[in-house]
């Protein structure tokens, strides 16, 4: 400490800034990662599916196992987070990236493509539920809430870049190096990693005080902020984390977990990810034959998803939760209904297929402006202090479970039970997380996390955890 207060002040500045913004930069480059890896599937799936001859079902687990692994991956972390601190398990989750990446391109075997798939998903794991944690106990107050949606925005991003990735690798259906160039970013997201900082929360958990003051320091301009952090931390951690125990002796805290998984439920079964990882195919269904104009639309959905985003979090603090929710989900009904209904009728004509094509960009702009921030946001927003890491911890786990259930089962769905009566299913979802978010969520835009504890606590409905 008094090392820092005989620099001057304009020099502690701008070390510090820097130091902020390598924790962005890093934070943007986990969210990339995680994008890259949802989006790179849907490119390479046709010329791997060509390649190695495999049907409908080995083509769902070679996208799912991804999925699976997450699933184990997020469970994982808790634990690793907090054994290796946050900065170590996030390099795990690097190293492993490259490892699963490289295994993918040279995988000679669906088996092995399937496994290989699976250790990817395991880093994704690590590092959807490591790096918004670490970003969460080193950002500064003010752009917390920030953060989230820029993590957000990172991932619509890599999926928009892993679709631009496949799309020029395609003329020469080069799937090996699409799923290989992904290890370069996680290259640099490892080399990254090692400049970082160790989390102060962390420090101060295993009681290495002088430690987390250090690495505060370096990230804070004035000392007196340092230290009511430290204290605040400090009384945070004297609310033990009681994850398990607290599931059984609190009712309200089984409330606030029902709703955070419930949510994570709610924002895969929108159908999301089935445009994420099949829509090459979905444009074949709309009549595009051509591999090079199915990964041209999938590239139009990316760049829609990214820019929709932009929406969101321009509302997100003046409309608030509810509304976007509402709103998004009505959207996102029509989208569906209508491709279901396009599909009923048979797409032949072009205005059909650009109309078709027209309707799935409805959904995705739907999603992005609504349930894909929002619901991350709410997730970190509803947990009591002495089940936060729990509680969070319980909700990402669900979104990956969910996700692989929707991810490997699309298929069989349209085989089985028709083209329009899949996207109708979903359509039909849609509209019924509408009466969900009515009936359910909070609106906690603006309120203080203590005002939502104690509302929780003091056992008010969930709707109304926010007034
Ligand atoms: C979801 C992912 C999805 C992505 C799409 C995220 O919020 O959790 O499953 O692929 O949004 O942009």
């Amino acid at each position: 400490m008094g090392s820092y207060a005989s620099h001057s002040h304009h020099g502690l500045y701008a070390s510090t800034r820097s130091r902020i913004w390598m924790t962005c930069a890093m934070a943007a480059l986990a969210g990339l990662l995680f994008g890259l890896d949802i989006g790179v599937i849907a490119g390479a799936l046709p010329f791997i599916a060509k390649d190695f001859q495999v049907n409908d079902h080995t083509q769902e687990w070679i996208v799912s196992s991804m999925m699976v692994g997450a699933a184990v991956g997020a469970l994982a972390a808790g634990w690793l987070s907090f054994r290796l601190g946050r900065k170590y398990s996030l390099l795990l989750g690097a190293a492993l990236f490259i490892a699963g990446s490289l295994l993918c391109a040279s995988a000679p075997n669906p088996a092995f493509l399937i496994g290989s798939r699976f250790v990817l998903g395991v880093a994704v794991g690590i590092a959807t539920f490591t790096a918004p944690l670490y970003l969460s106990e080193i950002a500064p107050g003010q752009v917390r809430g920030a953060m989230v949606s820029a993590y957000q925005l990172m991932i619509t991003v890599g999926i928009l870049i892993a679709f631009l990735s496949d799309t020029a690798f395609s003329p020469s259906g080069a799937w090996r190096w699409m799923l290989g160039v992904v290890a370069i970013p996680a290259a640099l997201f490892l080399l990254g990693i090692l400049t970082l900082p160790r989390s102060p929360r962390w420090l101060m958990m295993k009681g290495r005080n002088d430690e987390a003051r250090k690495v505060l320091n370096s990230l804070r301009t004035e000392t007196a902020v340092v230290e009511r952090e430290m204290s605040d931390i400090e009384r945070q951690l004297e609310v033990k984390e009681q994850g398990f125990a607290l599931l059984r002796t609190s009712r309200d805290f089984r409330r606030s977990l029902a709703l955070g998984v419930m949510l994570q439920v709610v924002q895969q079964l929108t159908g999301i990810n089935v445009v994420m990882y099949y829509a090459p195919r979905i444009f074949g269904l709309a009549g595009y034959s051509g591999h090079q104009a199915q990964l041209w639309g999938t590239v139009i959905v990316g760049a829609v998803n990214v820019i929709a985003t932009f929406i969101a979090i321009g509302l997100v603090d003046r409309w608030g939760r509810r509304p976007i929710l509402l709103t998004g989900f009505g959207v996102m009904t029509l989208g569906m209904g209508a491709l279901g209904w396009l599909l009923k009728l048979g797409v032949v004509t072009h205005t059909q297929q650009l109309v078709a094509v027209a309707m799935l960009l409805v959904f995705i702009a739907g999603f992005a402006m609504s349930a894909g921030p929002m619901i991350w946001i709410l997730c970190s927003e509803i947990q009591p202090i002495k089940g936060r890491d729990f509680g969070i911890a319980a909700s990402t786990f669900t979104n990956w479970v969910a996700n692989t259930i929707v991810g490997a089962t699309f298929l069989t769905m349209l085989n089985s039970f028709g083209h329009a009566q899949t996207f109708w299913l979903y359509a039909a979802l849609n509209a019924a997380f509408i009466a969900f978010t009515f009936w359910f969520v909070p609106e906690t835009r603006g309120v203080p996390l203590e005002t939502i504890e104690q509302n929780l606590l003091a056992g008010k409905p969930l709707r109304e955890i926010g007034r």
